[in-house]
């Protein structure tokens, strides 16, 4: 192959090395004027008063904008039960209330960003606080105080699975685990606050340059909010700075809108910029949704399991943001990748004033696995199995059924990749049966093995929608000389642009530098979807491939340029049936496995993280080396979730706004070796046969380390963070 399957460098990789590339911030223009969002600073409360006058008479100040200024004061990725602006005089139903600690309640627009500042501390809010609702446990009981009255309970959203009889399946099991989880929020941290600039482009559209994961769903729902024709709005994307879930919902998109739009009204047509510091970013945008989990599994002696009963509980917070998908995707992931005969689940997502959660790496996956996963190795303990032994007995294989009632799509090679990753590791098998090295549990060293494996979907899934679109344009005579590529997936760090131009090279049997790429700008495509859930090489690769092929048969019938657009559309799925959850869940799915060691220090309760081997089906590397940073950087973010990112946020207050206080992973504690095993067992409907990749290597590493800590010091810790504190004092009790 020419360019697929190449480790070539990345077509952005000059430009963000020498500073060259321009990020959302770095955009300057004449005669911009800056905003400051002003956040509510209260929890739950309804604001009975708003003053502005000595705002507004503030040197410097153009605009102080307010609720009853938004014309569809509404926004959401799920369903709009988000205020751009909470506040009064806005028909949008509740509007006048805030429900957690930034919801924003007014826009300060300034000649200078200090003005704008100064300003919005001139705002005078009267409130009155509502009791706030903290712990989603006790909120999904909660009729009397809802978090969304019209919605009518603060029950946001719930899934079930009810796959055979798990009571008659329990009375027959040789051995039952029970145990109770807790799994934390997660900060995504990117290195680029939230940032951007708007202003109304040559052709009159509203046009904001910012960083997002979906051009044009962020176009939609700005003009949704301003109910503006969708052509008068136009979303562009310099270089991310990184996004990892945390880009999928609105930022600053619909507020950097509005205000162009509402100095217009005024006359006054100047770009409007905003950048958010690291404290606002941290208590601005959505988190990683802590879950609580309820967790019984039955088996045989043998090792086989027979039933599996869950009940997870998520916090959403104070708005749906992705909640329901990230749900969807626990629901199903909250039994491994295991073939259960007896399944039952109850899941529900709960509306609390607490920051909102939605979408990060994994979407729910490295929740529902770190139970999963830490119910295998107990019963794998409790019957004196080894740990990947158990797993062989039980992995979803070709054709098998999941909880959910139907078979994975084709090319399942669970098994395989757990086979390698153990091999890898040191395990041999002996008489047919899986052996674990010495060193999988040596107490006397208090150095341990950890053991566990996921799957993960690619695409939304569940029934909603998927579409990818993709333009080609060849240009030239006799010869194609250039290729333009036109696609409106976003680069969020993580390749994916280089990744368009390698597959587009290789359809088109064109060297990499004759693909000229124009992409995430809505002006110039159509929608890619979105830069999420692995999906975006696996989509774009296919709509590529497409356009390609169409061009090509253009091309050879003469037509000068050939022009062709093409829009892939996966195999359907289907949404969890109310009653039992049956569904086709997904189209496609990568399978990953994991081995950690780790060291914990006696003393002081630190674990090291000595060495992980994650072994990736990805189907088809289409990038080598832009694979295994995926897998490293996946590696390194879930060790920082496993082990040291502990969010601290108390009635709704976040405690750790900074990251001197919120820590995450330096290069001093980052494992000292990750051995990225590449696999490539090709997916029947992926491009080249690959599959998605960018979020199963952190998937499993929580329960992997989990489980290390048990073989290196007899303890489960069935709650991380697994910090030197947490450790230390369980360590200690008895
Ligand atoms: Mo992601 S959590 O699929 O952006």
């Amino acid at each position: 192959m020419r360019s697929v399957g190449h480790s070539v460098p990345r077509i952005d990789a000059l430009a963000k090395a020498s500073g060259e590339a321009l990020y959302p911030g770095d955009y300057n223009f004449d005669n911009q004027l800056y905003m400051k969002v002003v956040f509510a600073d209260r929890v739950h409360a309804r604001i009975l008063r708003v003053e502005t006058t000595n705002a507004e008479a503030y040197p410097g100040v153009l605009a102080v904008i307010l609720a009853n200024d938004v014309p569809n004061n509404e926004y959401g990725l799920i369903v709009n039960d988000q205020p751009v602006l909470c506040g009064i005089g806005s028909p949008k139903p509740y509007s006048d209330r805030v429900r957690f600690y930034a919801d924003n309640v007014a826009l300060v627009v300034a000649e200078s960003e200090e003005a704008a500042r100064n300003a919005a501390k001139l705002i005078e809010i009267d409130y009155e606080d509502l009791p706030g609702l903290f712990d989603p446990r006790t909120a999904i009981k909660e009729n009397n105080n809802l978090v969304h009255p019209d919605h009518g309970s603060n029950i946001f959203n719930s899934y079930r699975i009810r796959k055979g009889d798990v009571e008659s399946a329990f009375a027959e099991a040789d051995v039952v685990v029970e145990d109770y989880y807790e799994t934390p929020y997660q900060e995504h941290a990117y290195l680029q606050p939230e940032a951007g600039v708007s202003y109304i482009d040559a052709e009159g559209r509203i046009t904001v340059i910012v960083g997002g994961q979906w051009a044009h769903e962020d176009q939609e729902q700005i003009a949704h909010a301003l109910n503006v024709p969708l052509d008068k709005i136009r979303v562009i994307y310099p270089a991310i700075g990184g996004a990892f879930g945390g880009r999928e919902d609105m930022s600053l998109q619909i507020v950097l809108a509005l205000a162009v739009y509402h100095l217009d009204k005024k006359g006054i047509r100047r770009p409007v910029k905003t950048v958010w510091s690291r404290e606002e970013s941290i208590i601005g945008h959505h988190k990683r949704h802590p879950y609580y989990i309820k967790a019984k599994w039955g088996a045989k002696a043998d090792g086989k399991l027979i039933a599996a009963q869950m009940e997870l509980i998520a916090d959403a917070g104070a708005y749906a943001y992705t909640s329901s998908k990230v749900l969807g995707n626990a629901t199903l992931m909250c039994t491994g990748p295991y073939s259960i005969p007896n399944v039952h689940v109850d899941a529900y997502s709960v509306y609390t004033n607490n920051i909102p959660t939605g979408a990060f790496r994994g979407f729910g996956g490295p929740q529902g696995i770190f139970a999963a996963e830490s119910q295998m190795n107990k019963l794998a303990v409790a019957l004196n199995m080894d740990p990947v032994e158990i797993r062989m007995k039980n992995l979803l294989r070709e054709g098998d059924l999941l909880s959910v009632g139907t078979p994975l799509p084709k090319g399942v090679s669970m098994e395989d990749v757990l086979r390698q990753c153990a091999l890898r590791a040191g395990w041999k098998v002996i008489d047919e049966e899986w052996k674990a090295p010495d060193n999988l549990t040596d107490r006397k060293q208090n150095i341990g093995l950890g053991v566990a494996c996921s799957y993960k979907n690619v695409g939304f899934s569940y029934g909603a929608p998927e579409s990818c679109t993709a333009k080609v344009e060849l240009i030239g005579q006799d010869r194609i000389e250039e290729a333009i590529l036109y696609h409106g997936g976003a680069e969020v760090g993580q390749g994916s642009h280089t990744a368009f131009v390698q597959m587009a090279s290789e359809a088109l049997d064109l060297p990499l530098d004759k693909i000229r790429l124009v992409a995430a700008d809505t002006s110039t495509s159509k929608s890619s979807g979105s830069v999420s859930a692995s999906r975006m090489t696996f989509m774009a690769g296919n709509a590529i491939n497409g356009a390609c092929e169409q061009a090509l048969i253009k091309w050879e019938n003469e037509e000068r340029p050939a022009i062709a657009e093409f829009t892939f559309r996966p195999p359907k799925t289907s949404p969890f049936d109310p009653e039992t959850g049956k569904c086709e869940p997904n189209f496609s799915y990568g399978y990953v496995a994991e081995v950690v060691e780790t060291f914990v220090d006696p003393d002081t309760g630190e674990v090291i993280l000595n060495s992980v081997i994650c072994a990736d089906d990805v189907g088809q590397a289409i990038n080598p080396l832009s694979v295994k940073g995926q897998i490293e950087g996946a590696v390194v973010q879930a060790a920082g979730y496993a082990l040291m990112e502990n969010f601290i946020q108390i009635d709704g207050i976040i405690k750790t706004k900074t990251l001197s206080t919120y820590l995450i992973p330096t290069i001093l504690d980052i494992p000292v070796s990750i051995d990225s095993l590449i696999i490539e067992h090709k997916d029947p409907i992926g491009p080249y046969g690959a599959r998605g990749m960018g979020e199963m290597p952190f998937i499993p590493l929580a329960p992997a380390v989990q489980h290390a800590i048990f073989n290196a010091t007899g303890k489960w810790f069935n709650k991380f963070p697994f910090t030197a504190e947490t450790v230390l004092l369980g360590l200690n009790e008895e």
